[in-house]
């Protein structure tokens, strides 16, 4: 067994599903449950460990010890990343976008602490970051190293999602669910969503994969979805890209009121820019009586948590 894989049957555990109760569900006659995957691991979680996973098996596959990729200064991938290469002996460089002050914040203060290396580079630059010149220029400067998209999306990414469905179908009798009609996720990149479409069409072919997008604007990724799993098909999922409230990263009053009331309910802690946007689409969605009663929900809690001491320091939450 590689050092990963030990390491993964001793740490890294199956995320709880966890069935939701409140009026709004019972008044329209849906059930809730939301598969738990911020509590994967307390600092390599959510969606986030379920993209890095293949790409980190590949790379020890590949005997590759060097791992770069790119972020925000409050990224949540660079965050995970940089607490993967640590619990798995990798070393890891973080191409950041931002000034050089941003090093101490939350974020990129404990990547740092967990051994990455930062390299700021300004907003033009970053924007290179998937073009083929730069990261021509990334592999000559960080030779022998094993490069992972922004956001961690790429065809790794893939069956490391898809196990959450396979996760989804082993616990759903233990609820007493015979099937998932919807099932919801926020979408930055879409490539959570992939995953799961690509997850649903082997193992749960009723299930409607829904994906709440949180940027604005974000109907490019229609396109982007095919080319992940081409197999897809409109029957299997659908992009929503009217809940961003105002855009990435933006906290509406609203949304922040709800993020608060529905931990206050359920005792499940919520971040605002992606698990907070997506439950409070769903919630709208719920009100608005968009599904048949009967139909059983379960929504991806994709972590994120670590993001809410960043949000803080900057007094948008
Ligand atoms: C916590 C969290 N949830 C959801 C997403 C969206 O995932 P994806 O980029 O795969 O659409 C991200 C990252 O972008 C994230 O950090």
């Amino acid at each position: 067994m590689s050092l990963i894989q030990t390491r993964l049957s001793q740490q890294i555990t199956q995320s709880p599903l966890q069935r939701i109760h409140h009026p709004l569900l019972t008044a329209n006659k849906v059930t809730l449950s939301i598969k738990r995957d911020d509590l994967i691991h307390p600092s390599i979680s959510g969606n986030k460990w379920r993209k890095l996973k293949y790409n980190l098996l590949n790379a020890e596959a590949k005997g590759i010890k060097n791992l770069l990729s790119f972020g925000g200064a409050y990224s949540n991938h660079i965050h995970a990343l940089a607490a993967a290469a640590h619990l798995f002996n990798f070393n890891v460089t973080g191409i950041i976008r931002g000034e050089a002050h941003y090093a101490s914040n939350p974020t990129l203060s404990q990547a740092q602490a967990w051994g990455m290396q930062l390299q700021f580079v300004d907003r033009k630059t970053y924007r290179l970051k998937a073009q083929q010149d730069y990261l021509a220029q990334l592999a000559l400067d960080y030779p022998n190293t094993y490069l992972i998209p922004e956001g961690g999306t790429n065809a790794f990414a893939i069956p490391g999602v898809e196990e959450v469905i396979s996760e989804l179908m082993q616990q759903i009798p233990q609820h007493k669910i015979q099937q998932i009609d919807h099932l919801f996720t926020a979408t930055g990149s879409a490539g959570t969503l992939s995953g799961l479409i690509s997850g649903v069409i082997k193992h749960s072919p009723n299930t409607k994969v829904h994906g709440i997008a949180v940027l604005k604007n974000a109907e490019y990724l229609n396109q982007v979805v095919p080319e992940l799993v081409p197999n897809a098909t409109q029957v299997n999922w659908q992009l929503h890209t009217e809940f961003h409230e105002g855009g990435y990263g933006k906290v509406s009053t609203a949304l922040a009121q709800f993020c608060q009331q529905f931990t206050a309910h359920t005792q499940i802690p919520i971040e605002p820019i992606y698990t907070g946007k997506m439950l409070f689409a769903l919630w709208q969605m719920i009100e608005q009586e968009t599904f048949a009663a009967g139909s059983h929900i379960v929504a991806v809690h994709t972590g994120g948590l670590q993001g809410l001491a960043g949000l803080k320091e900057q007094q948008k939450f």
